[in-house]
């Protein structure tokens, strides 16, 4: 079976399980307040309406679940299935940019654990419909237990079908993240219950409105990091459109670099700078005169010399930007060899900052997969090869066992081999029409990225 026949058809196993779910556990409306569900159904939408998503699309930060808790306690496990499935519908979802299998997992997925949050806590003894924060704290904490495991279970399930991604992986690239969030809310689902029992909407209200004001401020900072991502971008997309034949390139590396610091166990937020470090490695070239960049000969020492000064440029025009941190002293190193035989400053080993060492080998390894006008494309065990090979010469030898300890995953292999292909097959056809740079070999170690030792 296909992949996307597999995500359609969890999509609908989720959907039809939530049609199950209702029809034993029916939505209880005898004695309900109206009004209450419709205000807890406001609030939600209204949470998930400032949500603030996260980086790369590794999911969002809301105030939506100790909400979509409370109603569970409050209304009952069937309300509240309703109502989180049906409150939560985002602004995307709305519009039809989603296919619909993913809507309806989504619905699916968000109803059911906030319903099986309901069915928790009555089986755990949690007083129906009028919960009290000293007596039905346990219960209540468990409920919110249920709905997060079953929320991110679902959440890890789909997407790494989804991504063809091993699920360890899946975690940690888009939940883990978001699980101090979640686990931080937790115990705002009972208190905002009992708030809402004992004092009323106004209660409800005053306790919660700030926490939505606060989620907005957020979303405005999270605005402004986006904007400054979408710089970056543009950044990359002008180094890209100045040559197109490494169109691509830079977000593989970043994307590369992400993985093998995450996989030599650095801090989320260093690996997110090694990812733009990656990206933004070469932005330099821009610099670099099209005579020199695209020369398809060999470089006159003068040329050389100018093409060897891109990883100074790249750290300079990234050494004024506060947000990158140490990003642009990691860029300006990643030509630098392991044994010291590299450049700008002939810098060896550990000296050499551990970032410019990673950026150095994701360099390498992607040019190697990739095809250039000099050059064709080496098969995925020979650029392995050619990495082990050099490994402790140009390269660090750690990194290199790291990217080749996942190089050994078939599923990472057929990623990166597909993304090569793709941005390859997009370039050749934006070069169609005599764009094409003919000739022989150009430049060595200055142009293609970090190649292969000698
Ligand atoms: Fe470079």
């Amino acid at each position: 079976m296909r992949r996307e026949q597999i995500v359609v058809a969890v999509g609908l196993v989720y959907f039809l399980a939530a049609l199950l779910f209702l029809w034993k556990v029916p939505p209880d409306f005898s004695g309900v307040s109206w009004g209450g569900v419709l205000f807890f159904a406001v609030l939600i939408a209204l949470a998930e309406f400032l949500r603030i998503p996260l980086p790369r699309g590794k999911g969002a930060v809301s105030v939506t679940f100790p909400l979509g808790n409370a109603t569970a306690l409050l209304f009952g496990p069937g309300i509240a299935t309703v109502v989180a499935g049906l409150a939560t519908l985002d602004a995307q979802e709305l519009s039809g940019k989603v296919k619909w299998h993913v809507v309806l997992f989504n619905r699916a997925q968000i109803g059911l654990s906030a319903g099986l949050a309901g069915v928790a806590y009555l089986a755990l003894g949690g007083t129906p419909g009028t919960p009290e924060l000293a007596r039905d704290l346990l219960p209540a904490l468990g409920s919110a237990l249920v709905m997060f495991l079953v929320n991110v279970t679902s959440a890890v399930l789909f997407l790494s079908l989804r991504d063809r991604m091993p699920l360890w992986d899946t975690w940690l690239l888009y939940v883990r993240s978001i699980v101090p969030n979640y686990l931080g809310t937790a115990p705002l689902g009972i208190i905002l219950a009992a708030v809402f029992n004992s004092v009323g909407y106004l209660g409800a209200a005053y306790f919660f409105l700030p926490l939505l004001v606060a989620q907005y401020a957020f979303k405005l900072q999270n605005d402004m990091r986006r904007a400054f991502l979408g710089t970056i971008s543009a950044l990359t997309a002008a180094l890209d459109a100045k040559d197109p034949y490494t169109a691509g390139h830079s977000e593989r590396v970043g994307e590369l670099a992400a993985r093998i610091g995450r996989a030599m166990g650095l801090p989320e937020n260093r690996v997110e700078l090694l990812r733009y470090a990656g990206i933004l490695h070469d932005v330099g070239k821009i610099g670099i005169r099209d005579q020199v960049l695209l020369k398809p000969g060999r470089f006159t020492p003068e040329e050389y010399a100018e093409m060897k000064n891109h990883p100074v440029l790249s750290g300079r025009i990234l050494a004024n930007a506060e947000a990158m941190g140490e990003v642009g002293r990691w860029v300006a190193h990643h030509h630098e060899h392991w044994n010291g035989q590299g450049y700008p400053d002939g810098l060896t080993g550990e000296r050499i900052p551990l970032e410019a060492r990673v950026i150095a080998v994701c360099d390498a390894f992607d040019a190697m997969l990739s095809r250039r006008t000099y050059k064709e494309s080496l098969p995925w065990e020979a650029a392995c090869a050619e990495l082990r090979r050099c490994a402790g010469q140009q390269f660090d030898p750690q990194v290199v066992d790291v990217l080749l300890g996942l190089a050994a995953d078939p599923g990472f292999r057929q990623s990166m081999v597909t993304a090569v292909e793709t941005a390859q097959a997009q370039a050749a056809m934006a070069l169609e029409g005599g764009r094409a740079r003919p000739g022989p070999p150009a430049n060595g170690s200055g142009g293609g990225g970090g190649l292969p030792c000698s």
